[in-house]
């Protein structure tokens, strides 16, 4: 365990770019195992949803989560899946005075087979360690947390709930656990996994648009900063904003970025927009992985599955307010979307910017391409295809393998 500690901090040392670290199975040595997964059952189960009623996001819990401990001295601990329980903190703890946390947000669908998938799940894994890494906190073999996640969604499978858009949302967390003040990084850590079955985003299936406010004064990433990590120190600071948006009108926000009013990340989802291109080429394009942008899942599967439809440009290019304004004038946007996994695909009709409302014509439009992306997303979550990962079926390799 004292050599697994040297690695770490020689890596940390030596090795300042997190990126270049993320290939599968990287410190393999100095993970934690699944087959030292521990099990301890919860001895007062709770009552589940009702599922005639309407769940609320992130309100409920199942009965158990997964729990493993790190520590420079000792390194991991062995995992346990154990009751859902509150934790205990030294209120010195480094998370909380200093941000020292991270989390992930992926789902699990129960499919007409009764089967349970998570959707794609190695990419969450993959954008899991690229934060551990920028934080200094401890890395693990992605392949080991990812089963470890599998067992306590199995263990819990009878909370994923059945109605249609319904699912189990994952939360994996990680965070610093040092006990002593200073901003250094944490000698101590925690690592857990907690579930929450969720509703449908658009209840009753019937799609809702969003309104945005986009404001230049409040910036939510810059280039050199940590836009691009799942860290929850990136969302504090978003609150505020967002009553912002509500007190002038607006549901979410449309963040903008540098002089030319760059269009980045709606809200906590990835920007879309469909449109006929000032060049003539009808093209999907959302704005490039350049260090602002989240990875989102979702953002990368509707950018896989329209390029295998090969029936529009798909673009990762920077997108401005200007164009966008010259775009509408010129009525050939037919498009705007935000994804992420909360709702996959949502779509928005209005944006205001510079005291104007302006309209944007998505539900006009169909939207034909929205509906198209979340018939296919779903027909992927709940079937057996090429981005299943199955239960029962799937061997640990596959978990590493990319969509090809
Ligand atoms: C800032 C931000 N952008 C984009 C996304 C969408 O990411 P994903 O598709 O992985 O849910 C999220 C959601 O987690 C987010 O918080």
């Amino acid at each position: 365990m004292a050599t697994a500690a040297l690695v770490q901090t020689w890596a940390r040392k030596l090795l300042p770019v997190p990126w270049l670290l993320c290939g599968p199975r990287r410190y393999a040595s100095s993970s934690f195992k699944v087959a030292d997964l521990q099990l301890e059952m919860t001895q007062k189960p709770h009552k589940k949803p009702d599922p005639n009623e309407a769940l609320v996001f992130g309100k409920t819990f199942t009965d158990h989560m997964l729990m493993i401990e790190w520590s420079e001295k000792e390194g991991w601990s062995h995992p346990r899946i154990q009751p859902f329980q509150n934790l205990m903190l030294h209120p010195a703890c480094s998370a909380l005075h200093y941000s020292l946390q991270l989390f992930e947000g992926m789902k699990a669908f129960k499919g007409g087979d009764r089967q349970v998938r998570l959707f794609r799940p190695w990419l969450n894994m993959d954008r899991m360690l690229r934060s551990a890494l920028r934080l200094c906190l401890p890395s693990f073999d992605k392949v080991e947390l990812l089963e470890c996640i599998r067992r306590l969604v199995d263990v819990d499978k009878d909370w994923v709930p059945e109605s249609p858009g319904a699912s189990l949302y994952v939360r994996p967390v990680l965070m610093g656990n040092e006990s002593s003040l200073g901003v250094s990084s944490s000698t101590r850590a925690l690592l857990f996994v907690i579930l929450c079955p969720v509703g449908s985003y658009f209840p009753g299936d019937a799609m809702s648009p969003v309104s945005l406010l986009a404001d230049p004064a409040f910036i939510r990433a810059w280039i050199g900063g940590v836009g691009n990590y799942k860290l929850g120190g990136n969302y504090a600071p978003t609150v505020f904003v967002q009553q912002e948006a509500k007190r002038k009108g607006c549901e979410q926000v449309l963040w903008l970025y540098g002089p030319d009013h760059q269009l980045t990340e709606v809200g906590t989802m990835n920007i879309f927009i469909y449109w006929t291109h000032e060049d003539g080429v009808l093209e999907l394009v959302t704005p490039p992985l350049d260090g602002i942008i989240l990875p989102g899942v979702v953002r990368q599967s509707l950018l896989d599955l329209a390029r295998t439809w090969g029936e529009f440009r798909v673009a990762e290019r920077k997108i401005t307010m200007k164009e966008v304004t010259r775009a509408l004038e010129e009525g050939r946007v037919r498009e705007v979307f935000g994804s992420g996994t909360a709702c996959q695909v949502c779509p928005v009709h209005r944006i205001l910017y510079q005291g104007k409302n302006l309209h944007i014509p998505t539900m006009e439009n169909g939207p034909e391409l929205i509906l198209r992306f979340q018939k296919e997303l779903k027909a992927i979550q709940v079937r057996c295809t090429r981005w299943e990962v199955s239960w029962l079926h799937v061997s640990p390799e596959k978990f590493t393998s990319h969509v090809d």
